[in-house]
């Protein structure tokens, strides 16, 4: 996952490959809060593992129930509908489906057990409503205060007595803000359906019907089937009892599978479609759905069970009018896709996006508009029309992890501009990978994707920018001396003589090295603090002057430049592997600083060392980096030039940063 403070998506041109969704979130929660609240033990498969599902996990730890997990499957031993603890502080995240889920079962426990439980959420869930729910709920005599803000969380469920409910009279609920209340209220009246009927009426047209299909065929599949009457009135019988299902599968997540259906809408051949694993027509999730809306707005369609095969056919894309109140999550989605239609695209009927993870009409429009869209936006609608000249933007995401993703498509725009992304971990809320997923099924613009080069002498630092460098950014990092280093070490290892060119440049070939994060491998032992050794670099200086190993080594460095993008260092880095590189920094300090540093490092690591001789090894290495015939260690013609000798680490990598951020399109953010 990226925890940059940005990220920034070079100009993207094609996309085509499979990708395998992560679990539904709608579906891991409802089947978790259930497995919690059922008799016995549920093996879930392919639950989402995302912020949403771990603070679910963890208010079902704090109930009592047993979770345990491994690689491919959860273990839920549910409570039985029996209290297992009676006071308990529940963290809730940004979470909507746990929170209204959790607060309606809780409530009910609570106040017919003997509870006491406060249940609270980040400062944006403390803003996101829950009257209605509240308020269908009181009626029956479930005790719920607020702790906060009237009509919103932070609340407190119980007060520790026990209390009947009055479960007679039809529950009333809201339908028109959340589906959400309603399916707070399905799940937790079944566990205290008995001795009779339970009616639960909707006042208001019920809106995302979809999202109480999955609600209901969930219930079914443990164990209780509700009547449903026109989305207006739900029974639940009487003597429905939540059952383990005992093992149940988790679709792919078929809002998160909008991203890549559009992307196939947008930049895949139909030779080449982008096909998207998980979820189907077999799917029982509304927002597969959105797979229709796309084919209107002219992609090519192919759909399986499980599986869905998306490639461009109009273009540019139609635009639609379309009510999307069915697929309020995807549908935003389409707004980003209304970029690349012909004429403008309304979506209407979606006033449940002012109280999601954000007010999603308002930011939608901020955000569309400074790509240069034009957007008309009103209580429940959003109109989109795409920019006559596309501008460079720095999207802010307002911790929504849907703006996020959507927003990644942007950088198909025909100016060939990169996008930045601004706090782009908010995907973790629910597709942690989104950003790795998405890179391994697009393609770049020849040249867009960055390269900045770190050039210097031995101990000048390199290393430790770059690396830093590359972690602020989010982009790959090529330590380009380790593979001098490890063909050293190989060379060592197989008792190779520091003169036989031909051998050297063999074992160069055959490297076979992977740089997992942090460390070194070579085949799958871990080299990276032999690789540091000084008998190590100074073998692998001799060895670098060696024409036939530099160009075995060649393709293996040209090999990082991938997206997001790439921070190499090195001596050559600027000059011969990457001279077209994006920003060249040559970076120096003055020998007697390096040797110093040099020499700290050593006794730091427990070694005794000479800061004399140091310097005069540094030195030594310095000439013949300098003078060798093929790519001698000099700055690019085009260089910065940067002396460290006087700077702190964080203050160089914030000057390389700076002179970065003048050569992005973007605005500093
Ligand atoms: O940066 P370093 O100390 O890990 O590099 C080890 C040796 O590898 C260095 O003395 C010269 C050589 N090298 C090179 O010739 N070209 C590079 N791009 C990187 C390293």
């Amino acid at each position: 996952m990226f925890k940059t403070r940005f990220l920034d998506l070079p100009p993207l041109a094609t996309a085509a490959g499979t990708v395998r969704l992560p679990g539904s979130k709608s579906i891991s929660n409802r089947v978790l809060l259930l497995a919690g609240l059922c008799a016995g033990t549920t093996v879930i498969h392919d639950l989402l593992d995302s912020d949403d599902t771990r603070v679910m996990l963890d208010a079902l730890r704090a109930l009592g129930c047993g979770v345990a997990m491994d690689e491919a499957v959860v273990r839920i031993n549910g409570i039985g509908g029996a209290l297992a603890a009676r006071e308990a502080d529940i963290f809730l995240g940004n979470s909507g489906t746990s929170v209204r889920s959790v607060t309606a079962a809780l409530a009910v426990l609570a106040t017919t057990q003997g509870g006491r439980f406060a249940l609270h959420g980040v400062p944006r869930m403390h803003e996101r409503p829950i009257g209605d729910l509240v308020d269908a709920l009181r009626p029956l005599g479930c005790v719920i205060d607020y702790t906060g803000v009237d009509g919103f969380p932070p609340l407190q469920l119980g007060d520790g007595a026990t209390h009947a409910l009055n479960l007679d009279a039809p529950i009333r609920v809201r339908g028109d803000v959340s589906s959400q209340f309603l399916t707070g209220l399905l799940q937790a009246m079944c566990l205290v359906a008995g001795d009779r009927d339970i009616v639960i009426e909707v006042v208001g047209e019920l809106i995302s019907k979809p999202y109480i299909a999955i609600t209901l065929n969930l219930l079914a599949r443990f164990g209780v089937k509700v009547r449903n009457e026109q989305w207006a009135r739900f029974t639940i019988p009487q003597s429905s009892r939540l059952s383990s299902p005992g093992a149940i599968p988790v679709e792919g997540d078929a809002s998160s599978a909008s991203y890549f259906v559009a992307l196939g809408a947008i930049a895949a051949d139909p030779a080449a479609p982008v096909r998207v694993e998980g979820m189907g027509s077999a799917s029982i999730q509304g927002d597969l759905a959105f797979v229709g809306a796309a084919q209107a707005m002219g992609a090519n369609v192919l759909l399986g069970d499980n599986w869905v095969e998306v490639s461009r056919g109009s273009w540019p894309l139609k635009a639609i009018t379309l009510d999307c109140n069915h697929i309020p999550d995807a549908a935003m989605t389409l707004a980003v896709m209304a970029l690349y239609a012909h004429g403008t695209t309304r979506l209407t009927n979606i006033a449940s996006w002012r109280v999601k993870e954000t007010d999603r009409i308002a930011a939608m429009a901020t955000e569309l508009r400074k790509l240069g869209a034009t957007v008309a936006e009103g209580a429940d609608f959003i109109e989109v029309t795409p920019p006559a000249t596309w501008q460079p933007a720095a999207i802010h995401t307002y911790d929504d992890h849907r703006i996020a993703m959507c927003f990644s498509l942007a950088a198909f725009n025909p100016a060939g501009l990169p996008v930045r992304i601004l706090d782009p971990q908010c995907v973790g809320k629910t597709f942690p990978d989104y950003f790795e997923t998405l890179f391994g099924v697009v393609t770049a613009r020849e040249r867009g994707v960055p390269i900045i080069t770190v050039d210097g002498p031995t101990a000048s630092g390199k290393g430790t920018l770059a690396s830093a460098l590359a972690q602020r950014l989010g982009y790959h990092f090529l330590d380009s001396g380790a593979v001098y280093r490890a063909t050293a070490l190989a060379a060592m290892r197989s008792g190779t003589r520091a003169d036989d060119e031909q051998r050297l440049a063999q074992l160069a070939t055959n490297l076979d090295l992977h740089f997992p994060p942090g460390q070194i491998l070579m085949g799958d032992q871990d080299v990276t603090e032999t690789l540091r050794l000084e008998e190590v670099g100074a073998l692998a200086s001799k060895i670098s002057a060696f024409p036939l190993v530099r160009a075995a080594l060649r393709t293996l460095q040209l090999s990082f430049h991938r997206l997001p993008g790439l921070v190499a260092d090195g001596r050559d880095m600027g000059t011969v592997i990457f001279p077209g590189a994006d920003l060249k920094i040559f970076l120096t300090a003055s020998a007697a600083t390096r040797a110093e540093r040099r020499y700290k490092q050593l006794i730091s690591k427990g070694i005794s060392a000479n800061i004399d001789s140091l310097r005069a090894e540094l030195e030594a290495r310095d000439a013949r980096d300098q003078t060798r015939a093929v790519s001698p260690l000099r700055p690019a013609a085009d260089a910065m030039l940067l002396d460290n000798s006087a700077l702190t680490v964080e203050a160089s990598v914030d000057a390389v940063l700076n002179a970065w951020q003048q050569r992005r399109p973007f605005d500093a953010s």
